[in-house]
């Protein structure tokens, strides 16, 4: 324990930046920032960067931001460099450092300028790390190691984290998890941006008002026009998609960041009055923030694309968590009136394909999400998005605690979180659980613990379309062999943005 304790770096012999990785700004042809750690403050933090291929010719001075950990007293010294002025599309080698250690050096890579090229990315949720920390009672997974080199071989351009990246508030060692999971994930975030979503697991009760001190700390990500909640939600294009991050604990009924091992152990828990259940904490902001997004990304003739990534999911097959009532209050109506095209998200660990979803069933009081079949009249493997948005679930990133050996259940059965019963800070409250029929699901895999999904934009196709092609990879238990699984293509004519009317007739006529 290192309470109180502020170590401070010689000149000479100061400990090296670890922990790099990348994330982008706002546009992701232009703008990228470098994250790194140091286990001490130190002098002079810095980025250098330049052409591949060529030494570094410009400089940027790094932020220090730091946290203590409320359950340790551990300090944490972060440190970020922004790059605000690069050419689209191209590759670039940068080195981090500070006085009296050596460089850390990576490579980075640009998104293409509007629908000037294909891209790929990857995404998936509820990582975990490979092997214990402290006494082990974190979530750990030798796939959760796998996994990262199976999404390097795929050379995406980013990878989406799904939220529950670490799940730090399960463990006695919480910084050491942090440690131990931008270490993992460094072997691919030094050379591609991981662009990471906050899910239940990120809510580590005594770090910060809504527990989320580390992660913010942490990463380096767009802004959203606030202080207080910076990271917890944000969006950056790419091309010819708007990607929008979106912070559920802020909606969702369900009761998900508490943790015991805080509760009982975090110094002044009952004194302090910390409470992991946040729902409504941004008091309508980041609902505010995400309608004002959805209208300028669907008025803008450069964006084709809507895509959202999230922790908890708005329908689920699975009886583990289950979907929450609170997403499809809050997010689905938006979803739908401003055309989001796919939707991302973990909690649930496992694969779950919806078909997709416009409105809700008639009468439905759980708001159950209405498949729309014009969507796919001629294949079911290819999807208009026009007429309706698709779920991913992808929760099967590393946590050992896996849903299709376990929980999941009857096929037709979807499972939601309607209530919450009454609790307290010191007892996680109950869900209220209330099942319907799965109208909505598509396809589940079944075979694999563990999996991924990526995606291939084309943005500008022969006949005027545009289209991304999803693929999910599954692994078995303890296997580095992620294969394909499933396999469907989104398409619909380029600049659908200018189709809007269209959409919102077939919205209302699904209400
Ligand atoms: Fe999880
Ligand atoms: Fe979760």
């Amino acid at each position: 324990m290192l309470t109180g304790l502020v170590r401070r770096a010689d000149a000479a012999g100061a400990p090296a930046p670890e922990q790099v990785h990348l994330q982008f700004g706002a546009d992701a042809s232009r703008q990228v920032a470098v994250s790194w750690a140091v286990p001490a403050t130190v002098a002079r933090p810095r980025l250098r960067f330049g052409a591949a291929g060529s030494p570094p010719a410009g400089q940027v001075d790094a932020d220090e931001r730091t946290y203590t950990d409320a359950l340790t007293g551990e300090i944490v010294w972060t440190y970020h460099a922004r790059i605000d002025s690069l050419e689209p599309g191209t590759r670039y080698c940068y080195e981090v450092l500070h006085d009296g250690a050596p460089p850390v050096a990576g490579t980075l890579r640009t998104a293409p300028e509007g629908r000037s090229g294909p891209f790929r990315f990857t995404s998936f949720g509820d990582h975990a790390i490979p092997a214990p920390v402290g006494d082990g009672s974190g979530p750990h997974s030798a796939n959760a190691g796998y996994v990262v080199a199976a999404v390097d071989r795929l050379d995406p351009l980013f990878h989406l984290v799904n939220g529950d990246l670490c799940y730090a508030n399960a463990s006695d060692q919480p910084v050491a998890t942090w440690t131990s999971y931008l270490a993992n994930i460094g072997r691919s975030a030094r050379y591609r941006p991981w662009m990471p979503t906050p899910g239940n697991h990120e809510n580590e009760a005594g770090n910060g008002p809504q527990g989320y001190l580390s992660y913010q700390t942490r990463f380096e990500l767009p802004g959203n026009g606030t202080a207080a909640f910076r990271g917890n939600w944000y969006s950056f294009t790419a091309g010819s998609v708007c990607f929008v991050a979106l912070n559920n604990d802020d909606v969702c009924l369900q009761d998900g960041g508490f943790s015991g091992l805080r509760r009982d152990n975090v110094p002044g828990y009952r004194s302090a009055g910390f409470d992991p259940y946040i729902s409504g904490y941004s008091g309508g902001r980041q609902r505010r923030w995400l309608e004002r997004e959805l209208a300028a990304a669907r008025e803008d003739d450069d964006i084709d694309w809507i895509v959202v990534f999230m922790h908890q999911v708005a329908m689920s097959s699975a009886h583990f968590n289950g979907a929450d009532l609170g997403i499809r209050q809050q997010w689905l109506p938006l979803f739908d009136e401003y055309g989001v095209d796919l939707v991302l998200s973990g909690h649930e660990h496992h694969f779950e394909r919806s078909y997709p979803v416009r409105g809700v069933l008639p009468g439905s009081g759980l708001l159950t999400p209405a498949p729309a079949p014009a969507a796919w009249r001629r294949d079911p493997a290819e999807i208009d998005t026009r007429y309706g948005t698709v779920h991913l679930t992808i929760g099967g990133g590393g946590h050992p605690f896996r849903v299709p050996a376990r929980r999941l259940h009857g096929s037709r059965e979807g499972v939601v979180v309607a209530g919450v019963e009454p609790g307290s800070p010191l007892v996680q409250r109950r869900s209220v659980l209330q099942t319907e029929t799965n109208l909505w699901s598509a396809y589940r895999d079944q075979t694999s613990a563990f999996g991924f999904a990526s995606f291939d934009l084309e943005p500008a196709e022969r006949g005027g379309t545009t289209s991304i092609t999803i693929t999910y990879w599954g692994a078995a238990d303890g296997s580095p062999d992620y294969r394909q699984r499933d396999r469907v293509v989104l398409r619909k004519p380029v600049r659908a943005g200018r189709r809007q009317e269209d959409q919102l007739a077939i919205t209302r006529r699904a209400r």
